[in-house]
Protein backbone atom coordinates (compact mmCIF):
# COMPACT_ATOMS: atom_id res chain seq x y z
CA UNK A 1 0.00 0.00 0.00
CA UNK A 2 1.21 3.21 -0.74
CA UNK A 3 2.28 5.80 1.66
CA UNK A 4 -0.61 8.40 0.55
CA UNK A 5 -3.05 5.60 0.65
CA UNK A 6 -2.02 4.74 4.11
CA UNK A 7 -1.93 8.82 4.99
CA UNK A 8 -5.72 8.65 3.28
CA UNK A 9 -6.94 5.45 5.91
CA UNK A 10 -5.29 7.43 8.72
CA UNK A 11 -6.98 10.77 8.26
CA UNK A 12 -10.76 8.91 7.40
CA UNK A 13 -9.76 6.61 10.91
CA UNK A 14 -9.32 9.94 13.15
CA UNK A 15 -12.41 11.56 11.35
CA UNK A 16 -14.09 8.49 12.61
CA UNK A 17 -13.12 8.93 16.08
CA UNK A 18 -13.79 12.60 16.03
CA UNK A 19 -16.97 11.73 14.63
CA UNK A 20 -17.55 9.44 17.62
CA UNK A 21 -17.98 6.50 15.46
CA UNK A 22 -17.17 2.78 16.88
CA UNK A 23 -14.31 1.01 15.43
CA UNK A 24 -15.31 -2.48 14.71
CA UNK A 25 -12.57 -5.60 14.16
CA UNK A 26 -13.10 -5.50 10.23
CA UNK A 27 -12.47 -1.77 10.05
CA UNK A 28 -9.23 -0.13 9.02
CA UNK A 29 -7.17 0.67 12.42
CA UNK A 30 -3.39 2.13 12.97
CA UNK A 31 -1.18 -0.93 13.87
CA UNK A 32 -0.45 1.00 17.20
CA UNK A 33 -4.54 0.78 17.95
CA UNK A 34 -4.45 -2.65 17.56
CA UNK A 35 -1.52 -3.35 19.88
CA UNK A 36 -2.47 -0.53 22.75
CA UNK A 37 -6.16 -2.15 22.44
CA UNK A 38 -4.58 -6.07 22.62
CA UNK A 39 -2.36 -4.63 25.64
CA UNK A 40 -5.43 -2.82 27.95
CA UNK A 41 -8.00 -4.93 27.18
CA UNK A 42 -5.83 -8.51 27.84
CA UNK A 43 -4.37 -6.64 30.63
CA UNK A 44 -7.87 -5.91 31.68
CA UNK A 45 -9.04 -9.57 31.40
CA UNK A 46 -5.71 -11.44 33.01
CA UNK A 47 -7.16 -8.78 35.78
CA UNK A 48 -10.31 -10.08 36.31
CA UNK A 49 -8.77 -13.63 36.63
CA UNK A 50 -6.47 -12.79 39.27
CA UNK A 51 -9.14 -10.90 40.65
CA UNK A 52 -10.86 -13.96 41.68
CA UNK A 53 -7.47 -15.79 43.58
CA UNK A 54 -8.20 -12.97 46.80
CA UNK A 55 -12.24 -13.62 47.04
CA UNK A 56 -12.17 -17.29 46.41
CA UNK A 57 -9.74 -17.85 49.07
CA UNK A 58 -12.74 -16.48 51.58
CA UNK A 59 -16.05 -18.73 50.11
CA UNK A 60 -15.24 -21.34 52.23
CA UNK A 61 -14.65 -19.15 55.40
CA UNK A 62 -18.26 -16.71 55.09
CA UNK A 63 -19.44 -16.33 57.93
CA UNK A 64 -23.28 -17.25 57.05
CA UNK A 65 -24.85 -19.11 53.68
CA UNK A 66 -26.17 -15.37 52.35
CA UNK A 67 -22.50 -13.88 52.67
CA UNK A 68 -21.49 -17.27 50.94
CA UNK A 69 -23.84 -16.74 48.11
CA UNK A 70 -22.92 -13.55 47.65
CA UNK A 71 -19.29 -14.20 47.45
CA UNK A 72 -19.67 -17.06 44.47
CA UNK A 73 -21.92 -15.20 42.39
CA UNK A 74 -19.04 -12.04 42.42
CA UNK A 75 -16.27 -14.21 41.65
CA UNK A 76 -17.76 -16.27 39.23
CA UNK A 77 -18.91 -12.97 37.77
CA UNK A 78 -15.35 -12.09 37.60
CA UNK A 79 -14.61 -15.08 35.50
CA UNK A 80 -16.50 -14.43 33.32
CA UNK A 81 -15.86 -10.48 33.07
CA UNK A 82 -12.47 -12.00 32.14
CA UNK A 83 -13.98 -14.34 29.35
CA UNK A 84 -16.19 -11.14 28.08
CA UNK A 85 -12.34 -9.61 27.97
CA UNK A 86 -10.33 -12.08 26.27
CA UNK A 87 -13.00 -12.49 23.73
CA UNK A 88 -12.91 -8.66 22.97
CA UNK A 89 -8.92 -8.90 22.63
CA UNK A 90 -9.23 -11.82 20.07
CA UNK A 91 -11.17 -9.66 18.00
CA UNK A 92 -7.58 -7.95 16.90
CA UNK A 93 -6.17 -11.03 15.76
CA UNK A 94 -4.47 -12.38 18.84
CA UNK A 95 -5.06 -16.04 20.11
CA UNK A 96 -6.51 -16.84 23.64
CA UNK A 97 -3.77 -19.25 24.12
CA UNK A 98 -1.16 -16.60 23.13
CA UNK A 99 -3.29 -13.81 25.96
CA UNK A 100 -2.77 -17.09 28.21
CA UNK A 101 0.92 -17.62 27.63
CA UNK A 102 1.25 -13.68 28.14
CA UNK A 103 -0.05 -13.85 31.56
CA UNK A 104 1.50 -17.47 33.16
CA UNK A 105 5.01 -16.22 31.85
CA UNK A 106 4.75 -13.06 33.62
CA UNK A 107 5.18 -10.91 30.26
CA UNK A 108 1.50 -9.40 30.71
CA UNK A 109 0.42 -7.20 33.27
CA UNK A 110 -2.77 -7.31 35.61
CA UNK A 111 -3.67 -5.11 38.19
CA UNK A 112 -1.71 -3.90 40.60
CA UNK A 113 -4.71 -4.27 43.76
CA UNK A 114 -4.79 -8.54 43.66
CA UNK A 115 -1.02 -9.01 44.74
CA UNK A 116 -1.82 -7.73 48.15
CA UNK A 117 -3.31 -10.70 50.65
CA UNK A 118 -7.16 -10.57 51.92
CA UNK A 119 -6.70 -11.22 55.89
CA UNK A 120 -9.40 -10.95 57.52
CA UNK A 121 -13.17 -11.56 56.50
CA UNK A 122 -13.50 -7.33 56.40
CA UNK A 123 -11.17 -7.50 53.27
CA UNK A 124 -14.01 -8.88 51.46
CA UNK A 125 -15.72 -6.07 52.35
CA UNK A 126 -12.76 -3.97 51.67
CA UNK A 127 -12.04 -5.34 48.15
CA UNK A 128 -16.27 -5.24 46.95
CA UNK A 129 -16.46 -1.88 48.18
CA UNK A 130 -13.33 0.02 47.36
CA UNK A 131 -11.59 -2.39 44.23
CA UNK A 132 -14.77 -2.85 42.71
CA UNK A 133 -16.21 0.51 43.31
CA UNK A 134 -12.67 2.10 41.90
CA UNK A 135 -13.20 -0.80 39.03
CA UNK A 136 -16.76 0.79 38.30
CA UNK A 137 -14.81 4.85 38.15
CA UNK A 138 -12.77 3.24 35.28
CA UNK A 139 -14.88 1.13 33.30
CA UNK A 140 -18.36 3.22 33.21
CA UNK A 141 -15.92 5.48 31.40
CA UNK A 142 -15.06 2.84 29.28
CA UNK A 143 -18.34 2.05 27.97
CA UNK A 144 -17.99 5.09 25.57
CA UNK A 145 -14.43 3.48 24.26
CA UNK A 146 -14.40 3.49 20.73
CA UNK A 147 -13.34 0.10 20.05
CA UNK A 148 -16.73 -1.29 19.22
CA UNK A 149 -16.50 -4.53 20.94
CA UNK A 150 -14.44 -3.33 24.15
CA UNK A 151 -17.32 -0.57 25.17
CA UNK A 152 -20.04 -3.93 24.73
CA UNK A 153 -18.31 -5.83 27.02
CA UNK A 154 -18.31 -2.57 29.53
CA UNK A 155 -22.26 -2.55 29.29
CA UNK A 156 -22.65 -6.08 30.60
CA UNK A 157 -19.42 -5.61 33.27
CA UNK A 158 -20.46 -2.32 34.44
CA UNK A 159 -24.14 -3.70 35.66
CA UNK A 160 -22.46 -6.67 37.65
CA UNK A 161 -20.09 -4.64 39.19
CA UNK A 162 -22.00 -2.60 40.61
CA UNK A 163 -24.14 -5.33 42.75
CA UNK A 164 -20.00 -6.48 44.02
CA UNK A 165 -19.44 -3.00 44.62
CA UNK A 166 -22.80 -2.47 46.77
CA UNK A 167 -22.14 -6.22 48.53
CA UNK A 168 -18.88 -5.39 49.92
CA UNK A 169 -19.98 -1.91 51.50
CA UNK A 170 -23.37 -3.70 52.90
CA UNK A 171 -20.37 -6.10 54.92
CA UNK A 172 -18.61 -2.40 56.14
CA UNK A 173 -21.71 -1.38 56.96
CA UNK A 174 -22.68 -4.51 59.02
CA UNK A 175 -19.50 -5.02 60.70
CA UNK A 176 -19.57 -0.98 61.60
CA UNK A 177 -22.82 -1.86 63.46
CA UNK A 178 -21.15 -4.58 65.30
CA UNK A 179 -18.89 -5.26 68.24
CA UNK A 180 -16.09 -2.83 68.55
CA UNK A 181 -13.88 -6.10 67.19
CA UNK A 182 -15.58 -5.75 64.73
CA UNK A 183 -15.51 -2.18 64.17
CA UNK A 184 -11.55 -2.67 64.11
CA UNK A 185 -11.09 -4.83 61.94
CA UNK A 186 -13.44 -3.01 59.48
CA UNK A 187 -10.72 0.00 59.97
CA UNK A 188 -8.09 -2.09 59.51
CA UNK A 189 -9.09 -3.44 55.92
CA UNK A 190 -9.86 -0.31 54.94
CA UNK A 191 -6.53 1.05 55.98
CA UNK A 192 -4.49 -1.81 54.00
CA UNK A 193 -6.58 -1.30 50.92
CA UNK A 194 -7.11 2.55 50.84
CA UNK A 195 -3.75 3.72 49.40
CA UNK A 196 -3.43 0.46 47.17
CA UNK A 197 -7.14 1.60 45.70
CA UNK A 198 -5.53 5.03 44.21
CA UNK A 199 -3.14 2.95 42.74
CA UNK A 200 -5.14 1.05 40.44
CA UNK A 201 -6.22 4.04 38.41
CA UNK A 202 -2.17 4.04 37.15
CA UNK A 203 0.30 6.38 37.84
CA UNK A 204 0.35 10.27 37.18
CA UNK A 205 -0.68 11.44 33.91
CA UNK A 206 2.30 13.67 33.95
CA UNK A 207 4.02 10.41 33.81
CA UNK A 208 2.03 7.90 32.05
CA UNK A 209 3.28 6.62 28.37
CA UNK A 210 -0.41 5.97 27.54
CA UNK A 211 -2.98 8.19 28.52
CA UNK A 212 -2.31 11.28 26.17
CA UNK A 213 -2.09 8.94 23.17
CA UNK A 214 -5.39 6.84 24.55
CA UNK A 215 -7.36 9.98 25.43
CA UNK A 216 -6.50 11.38 21.30
CA UNK A 217 -7.93 7.42 20.08
CA UNK A 218 -10.74 8.34 22.97
CA UNK A 219 -9.97 4.74 23.76
CA UNK A 220 -9.60 6.48 27.63
CA UNK A 221 -12.50 9.02 27.92
CA UNK A 222 -11.02 10.46 31.33
CA UNK A 223 -7.11 10.33 32.36
CA UNK A 224 -5.58 8.52 35.09
CA UNK A 225 -5.65 11.49 37.90
CA UNK A 226 -9.50 12.38 36.74
CA UNK A 227 -10.82 9.21 37.46
CA UNK A 228 -8.61 8.70 40.73
CA UNK A 229 -10.12 11.92 41.87
CA UNK A 230 -13.89 10.99 41.01
CA UNK A 231 -12.88 7.76 43.44
CA UNK A 232 -11.88 9.66 46.15
CA UNK A 233 -14.69 12.44 45.87
CA UNK A 234 -17.45 10.10 45.58
CA UNK A 235 -15.67 7.06 48.58
CA UNK A 236 -14.93 9.73 51.56
CA UNK A 237 -18.56 10.38 52.25
CA UNK A 238 -19.63 6.81 51.91
CA UNK A 239 -16.47 5.66 54.64
CA UNK A 240 -17.80 8.86 57.19
CA UNK A 241 -21.33 7.69 56.43
CA UNK A 242 -20.89 4.32 58.61
CA UNK A 243 -17.99 5.75 60.69
CA UNK A 244 -15.16 4.69 59.27
CA UNK A 245 -11.70 6.87 59.18
CA UNK A 246 -9.85 7.34 55.94
CA UNK A 247 -6.16 6.65 56.41
CA UNK A 248 -5.06 10.01 55.18
CA UNK A 249 -4.16 12.84 57.45
CA UNK A 250 -3.86 15.24 54.42
CA UNK A 251 -7.28 14.41 53.26
CA UNK A 252 -9.32 18.02 53.30
CA UNK A 253 -12.07 19.01 51.25
CA UNK A 254 -11.12 21.70 48.83
CA UNK A 255 -14.29 24.13 48.42
CA UNK A 256 -12.62 26.17 46.27
CA UNK A 257 -11.73 23.46 43.73
CA UNK A 258 -15.01 21.02 44.82
CA UNK A 259 -13.09 18.15 45.43
CA UNK A 260 -10.71 16.18 48.21
CA UNK A 261 -7.55 17.04 48.16
CA UNK A 262 -5.39 13.77 49.68
CA UNK A 263 -1.89 12.95 50.34
CA UNK A 264 1.05 11.43 48.71
CA UNK A 265 0.24 7.63 46.73
CA UNK A 266 4.01 6.02 47.55
CA UNK A 267 4.21 5.66 43.60
CA UNK A 268 7.68 3.39 44.85
CA UNK A 269 5.42 0.90 46.04
CA UNK A 270 3.49 1.26 43.07
CA UNK A 271 6.20 0.52 40.55
CA UNK A 272 7.54 -2.52 43.05
CA UNK A 273 4.03 -4.24 42.76
CA UNK A 274 3.63 -3.66 39.07
CA UNK A 275 6.93 -4.99 38.93
CA UNK A 276 6.16 -8.10 40.93
CA UNK A 277 7.81 -7.36 44.13
CA UNK A 278 4.22 -7.35 45.79
CA UNK A 279 3.35 -9.13 48.71
CA UNK A 280 1.48 -11.62 46.83
CA UNK A 281 2.65 -11.56 42.89
CA UNK A 282 4.30 -14.67 43.19
CA UNK A 283 1.52 -16.69 44.85
CA UNK A 284 -0.95 -14.97 42.13
CA UNK A 285 0.88 -16.18 39.33
CA UNK A 286 1.67 -19.94 40.71
CA UNK A 287 -2.14 -20.53 41.60
CA UNK A 288 -2.97 -19.49 37.76
CA UNK A 289 -0.32 -21.45 36.57
CA UNK A 290 -1.48 -24.28 38.54
CA UNK A 291 -5.07 -24.47 37.65
CA UNK A 292 -4.27 -24.22 34.05
CA UNK A 293 -2.06 -26.96 34.47
CA UNK A 294 -5.28 -28.74 36.14
CA UNK A 295 -7.71 -27.81 33.48
CA UNK A 296 -5.73 -28.81 30.43
CA UNK A 297 -7.49 -32.51 30.49
CA UNK A 298 -10.98 -30.12 30.29
CA UNK A 299 -9.59 -28.28 27.90
CA UNK A 300 -8.09 -31.32 25.65
CA UNK A 301 -11.49 -33.26 25.93
CA UNK A 302 -13.49 -30.22 24.90
CA UNK A 303 -11.40 -29.66 22.20
CA UNK A 304 -11.30 -33.60 21.10
CA UNK A 305 -15.29 -33.11 20.86
CA UNK A 306 -15.62 -30.32 18.98
CA UNK A 307 -13.16 -31.45 16.86
CA UNK A 308 -15.07 -34.96 16.54
CA UNK A 309 -18.06 -33.04 15.96
CA UNK A 310 -17.16 -31.20 13.04
CA UNK A 311 -16.37 -34.40 11.73
CA UNK A 312 -19.32 -35.74 12.01
CA UNK A 313 -21.42 -32.59 10.91
CA UNK A 314 -18.73 -32.13 7.55
CA UNK A 315 -19.70 -35.73 6.87
CA UNK A 316 -23.52 -35.48 7.22
CA UNK A 317 -23.09 -32.25 4.94
CA UNK A 318 -20.97 -34.25 1.85
N1 LIG B 1 -1.52 -2.34 37.89
C1 LIG B 1 -0.63 -2.87 37.01
N2 LIG B 1 -0.09 -2.17 35.97
C2 LIG B 1 -0.50 -0.90 35.85
C3 LIG B 1 -1.44 -0.29 36.70
C4 LIG B 1 -1.95 -1.08 37.76
N3 LIG B 1 -2.82 -0.59 38.64
N4 LIG B 1 -1.64 0.98 36.29
C5 LIG B 1 -0.85 1.16 35.21
N5 LIG B 1 -0.15 0.04 34.96
C6 LIG B 1 0.83 -0.16 33.89
C7 LIG B 1 0.19 -0.02 32.52
O1 LIG B 1 -0.30 -1.29 32.07
C8 LIG B 1 1.38 0.47 31.70
O2 LIG B 1 2.24 -0.62 31.42
P1 LIG B 1 2.28 -1.26 29.93
O3 LIG B 1 2.40 -0.10 28.98
O4 LIG B 1 3.46 -2.19 29.96
O5 LIG B 1 0.95 -1.99 29.78
C9 LIG B 1 2.16 1.34 32.69
O6 LIG B 1 1.78 0.89 33.99
C10 LIG B 1 1.90 2.83 32.51
O7 LIG B 1 0.57 3.11 32.90
P2 LIG B 1 -0.41 3.94 31.94
O8 LIG B 1 -1.34 4.70 32.80
O9 LIG B 1 0.38 4.68 30.92
O10 LIG B 1 -1.14 2.72 31.22
P3 LIG B 1 -2.64 2.69 30.66
O11 LIG B 1 -2.88 3.84 29.75
O12 LIG B 1 -2.86 1.32 30.16
O13 LIG B 1 -3.56 2.95 31.96
C11 LIG B 1 -5.06 1.63 33.31
C12 LIG B 1 -3.60 2.00 33.02
C13 LIG B 1 -5.76 2.89 33.85
C14 LIG B 1 -5.13 0.50 34.31
C15 LIG B 1 -5.71 1.22 31.97
O14 LIG B 1 -4.94 0.17 31.41
C16 LIG B 1 -7.16 0.76 32.10
O15 LIG B 1 -8.04 1.55 32.26
N6 LIG B 1 -7.38 -0.58 32.00
C17 LIG B 1 -8.74 -1.10 31.97
C18 LIG B 1 -9.31 -1.27 33.36
C19 LIG B 1 -8.50 -2.25 34.17
O16 LIG B 1 -7.71 -3.00 33.69
N7 LIG B 1 -8.74 -2.24 35.46
C20 LIG B 1 -7.98 -3.15 36.32
C21 LIG B 1 -8.84 -3.65 37.36
S1 LIG B 1 -10.10 -4.69 36.76
C22 LIG B 1 -10.89 -5.07 38.16
O17 LIG B 1 -10.61 -4.52 39.16
C23 LIG B 1 -11.94 -6.10 38.10
C24 LIG B 1 -12.97 -5.94 39.14
O18 LIG B 1 -14.03 -6.79 38.80
C25 LIG B 1 -12.53 -6.29 40.49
Amino acid sequence: MSEMEIKSLEERFNQRIANDEKIEAKDWMPEKYRKTHIRQISQHAHSEIVGMLPEGNWITRCPTLRRKVALLAKVQDEGGHGLYLYSAAETLGISREELIDQLLSGEAKYSSIFNYPALTWADMGAIGWLVDGAAIMNQVALINTSYGPYSRAMIRICKEESFHQRQGYEIMMALMNGTQEQRDMAQDALNRWWWPSLMMFGPRDAESPNTEQSMRWKLKRKTNDELRQAFVDQTVPQAELIGLRIPDDKLKWNEERKHYDFGDIDWEEFWQVVNGHGPCNKQRLEARRKAHEDGAWVRDAAMAYAEKHANKTYRQAV
